[in-house]
C-alpha cells in the first residue's frame, strides 16, 4: 500500500546541482517544462539561467511568473489552465514556498478539473499529474520534501492544504548558490521556521526513530550554521548545511508531523500577517516547555542536539525551562522579534486565543492544550 506519508523526494544535493535540471528531464524524454515562479526570480536573475539550461537541452520552456505569497486558489487555477493548454509534460517549481505550493497545486490541476477547492484535504483518488521539479531558493520551508500543498481559498477566505500523490515531488534540486543572497531577516526567519519542524516532530505524537534521526541532525545543523549565515549571507559552508537541514526538516515533519507550535504561530499569522518562521520562534519556545511536562525526555534530546547537556537528576519543569531558555535564546541570536517588537499590543496578542484554541493543527498535538494553557505561553512570549 502507498500512502501520504511515503514521501522520499530524491535530492541533487551541491554547489550547481539546478544545473543538472535540463539534461536530467531532457534524458527523461520530457520535452517542455512548465516553470513557475515569482517576479522577484527574474529580478534577482535567478530564473534566466535556469530557463537557459533547459532550453540548451533541446526543452521548450512555458513560465508563470505570477506567483503570489500565499497562493490564492484563483491564480493556481490560472496557471493549471496556461499548463494544459500549452501540453507541458513536466512542472517546474523555483523559489520559496509559495512557487512550490503553485506547482504543486498546478500538478494536482492537470489531471483533475478545477476549482482546486474540492480536493482540500488527504485525497487518495486524485489522478496523479506529470513529473514535479522542485528547485527551493530559500532553506526553510521544506516544502520541496512535504507532500502539503498550501493554497489560500479566496470564496472561503482560508487557508487550507491538498495532500495527495500529486502534490509530491519528483526529484529536487538543492543547490546552495542559489541562496547566497538572501537577506538577514529572511535567513533568520526560514531557519527558523525549519527549527521548528524539527523540534515539533521530535516532541509530538509520532515521533519516531526515522524522524528523530533525520531531525537530530537538522537541529545540529542550523544550531551550527544559522548565526553563520545571519551574520555572513556569503558563507558557502553555511549556505549549503541550511539547505540541506532544510529538506531534512521537510522529511522530519511530513513523517512526524508538527504540533502545537505551528498551531500557534498560523494563527497568529492569520491575524497579525507574522511571516511564518518568525510566528514559529515565537510560539515555539513556551510549546517545547509546556511539552516537557509529559514528555521531558523528547525535550531533552532537542536541548542535546543543541549542545546543551541537563543534569540527569533535572526534572522535567527544569527540563522545560532549559529547552525554552534554549530555543529563545537562539531565536533572539539571530535576531527574532517578540510580539511587542512587531507593534502587537498585549491586549491584541492575547485576543486571538479563542482563534487558537479552534486551530485544527492543534489536534495533532498528543497531549490537550487549554486556554490556560495557551494565555500562559502568549504572556511569556510577549516581551521576551
Ligand atoms: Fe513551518
Amino acid at each position: 500500500m502507498i500512502t501520504t506519508y511515503d514521501v522520499f523526494v530524491p535530492p541533487t544535493m551541491g554547489y550547481g546541482a539546478s544545473k543538472r535540471i535540463g539534461i536530467d528531464l531532457a534524458k527523461g524524454g520530457h520535452k517542455k517544462a512548465f516553470m513557475v515562479y515569482d517576479k522577484g526570480m527574474w529580478d534577482f536573475g535567478i530564473a534566466q539561467p535556469i530557463i537557459e539550461n533547459l532550453k540548451a537541452a533541446g526543452m521548450e520552456v512555458v513560465t508563470f511568473d505570477k506567483v503570489l505569497p500565499d497562493p490564492p486558489d484563483e491564480m493556481v487555477e490560472e496557471a493549471a489552465e496556461l499548463a494544459r493548454s500549452s501540453g507541458c509534460d513536466c512542472i517546474v517549481g523555483l523559489g520559496g514556498g509559495s512557487s512550490m505550493d503553485t506547482a504543486k497545486g498546478v500538478n494536482v490541476l492537470m489531471k483533475n478539473p478545477p476549482p482546486i477547492r474540492q480536493y482540500f484535504g488527504v485525497r487518495y483518488d486524485l489522478q496523479p499529474g506529470v513529473p514535479l521539479i522542485f528547485i527551493p531558493t530559500t532553506a526553510g520551508t521544506g516544502s520541496e520534501t512535504t507532500n502539503m500543498c498550501v493554497i489560500s481559498c479566496v470564496s472561503q477566505g482560508n487557508k487550507a492544504s491538498v495532500v495527495s500523490a500529486a502534490t509530491i515531488g519528483t526529484h529536487c534540486y538543492l543547490d546552495p548558490a542559489l541562496t547566497l543572497g538572501l537577506p538577514k531577516g529572511l535567513t533568520s526567519a526560514t531557519g527558523l521556521d525549519a527549527l521548528a519542524h524539527c523540534v515539533e516532530s521530535l516532541t509530538g505524537g509520532q515521533q519516531n526513530p526515522l524522524s528523530d534521526a533525520i531531525g537530530s541532525e537538522a537541529i545540529r545543523l542550523i544550531h551550527k550554521y544559522l548565526p553563520i549565515a545571519v551574520a555572513d549571507g556569503k558563507n558557502k559552508e553555511a549556505r549549503e548545511n541550511l539547505m540541506y537541514a532544510s529538506y531534512f526538516a521537510g522529511m522530519t515533519f511530513t513523517n512526524a508531523l508538527v504540533h502545537a507550535g505551528h498551531a500557534l504561530a498560523h494563527t497568529m499569522g492569520a491575524h497579525f500577517h507574522t511571516p511564518h518562521g518568525i510566528a514559529c520562534a515565537i510560539m515555539l519556545p513556551g510549546v517545547t516547555e509546556w511539552t516537557a511536562l509529559n514528555e521531558s525526555k523528547k525535550v531533552r534530546k532537542v536541548c542535546e542536539c543543541m549542545g546543551v547537556t541537563i543534569p540527569e537528576d533535572a526534572d522535567y519543569k527544569e527540563v522545560g525551562r532549559i529547552a525554552k531558555e534554549t530555543l529563545r535564546g537562539f531565536a533572539k541570536s539571530v535576531g527574532n522579534p517578540s510580539p511587542k517588537d512587531l507593534g502587537i499590543s498585549l491586549e491584541d496578542f492575547l485576543s486571538i486565543i479563542p482563534a487558537a484554541m479552534n486551530d485544527t493543527g492543534l489536534a495533532l498535538c498528543p497531549y490537550r492544550m487549554t486556554a490556560a494553557d495557551v494565555k500562559e505561553i502568549f504572556i511569556d512570549a510577549y516581551d521576551a
